[in-house]
């Protein structure tokens, strides 16, 4: 059932729409009537995805990291929606490694994905709703960008620059154009069951205040907000999800 009507027919990207957040989100901004266009780089994924939902209207393979990708993603979803009202620039990779193994073509490919793909889409998305003078522009950070977690020194430094990303952003495209991003914590996605054993979600799960990982469409809940007119005053904000997980300074 739609809770926010005003998303009806708003046109939607989002990236990394094939699997885990991207997905949920997806689903949950059709759910609201809205017309959402998936963008990823796995094309088999992305087909998959494509027939699951009449309001996923359209997709694209595209790697953000790509300039002329993301220019030609943008292009295809303004020939076959007229424009952009929100982007859910989410696409992202992890890396579990010891900070002296991170080998810099590692780093780099990080870097590249998490915070150059975030600049690329959100820059594309920005021309085209300063223009019409109206927009929503929402990232996915992680809790990883607000606090250092071992073995993620590449992935902590993208997502902080996410975050920093998306605050310079807000002054700049406001009041016009919103733009915020979500924090979350641990989320059960297959990026996370890719890296974590069963044993390491049970010993995760027993640090978080929640005792849980979070569920993916509760991200995508968030995101539907955050896009609505409820949220109308949100601007440049980093908003975390994580059950409590960053609440404490020792747990
Ligand atoms: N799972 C978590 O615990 C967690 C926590 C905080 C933040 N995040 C962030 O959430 C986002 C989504 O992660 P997820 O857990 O849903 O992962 P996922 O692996 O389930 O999904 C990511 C999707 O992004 C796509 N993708 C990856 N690189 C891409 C690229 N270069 N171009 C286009 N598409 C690309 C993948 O093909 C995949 O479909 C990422 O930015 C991730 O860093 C995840």
């Amino acid at each position: 059932m739609a809770k926010f009507p005003e998303l009806a027919a708003k046109r939607v990207m989002v990236t990394g729409a094939a699997s885990g957040i991207g997905y949920a989100t997806a689903e949950r901004f059709a759910n609201e009537g809205a017309h959402v266009f998936l963008v990823d780089r796995d094309g088999a994924a992305l087909s998959a995805a494509k027939g699951k939902h009449p309001g996923f209207k359209g997709s694209f393979v595209a790697d953000v990291a790509s300039e002329g990708d993301v220019k030609a993603s943008f292009a295809a979803m303004d020939g076959l929606l007229g424009g952009i009202d929100v982007l859910v620039s989410n696409a992202g990779i992890s890396v579990r490694s010891n900070f002296v193994d991170i080998t810099y073509e590692q780093w780099k490919r990080v870097m590249d994905i998490n915070l150059g793909g975030m600049f690329l889409t959100s820059r594309e998305a920005a021309i085209r709703m300063k223009k019409q003078k109206a927009g929503v522009i929402l990232m996915t950070a992680s809790s990883n960008g607000t606090e250092g977690h071992r073995w993620y020194a590449d992935y902590n430094a993208s997502k902080a620059g996410v975050i920093l990303l998306m605050k310079t952003m807000a002054l700049e495209l406001a009041p016009d154009v919103r733009v915020n991003c979500v924090c979350p914590g641990y989320v059960l996605t297959p990026m996370q069951r890719a890296e974590y054993t069963d044993e390491m979600l049970a010993a995760t799960n027993e640090g978080i205040p929640m005792k849980r990982h979070a569920e993916p469409e509760e991200i995508g809940a968030l995101y539907a907000f955050l896009a609505s007119d409820d949220a109308r005053y949100f601007t440049g904000a980093d908003i975390r999800l994580d059950g409590g997980e960053t609440a404490g300074l020792y747990s």
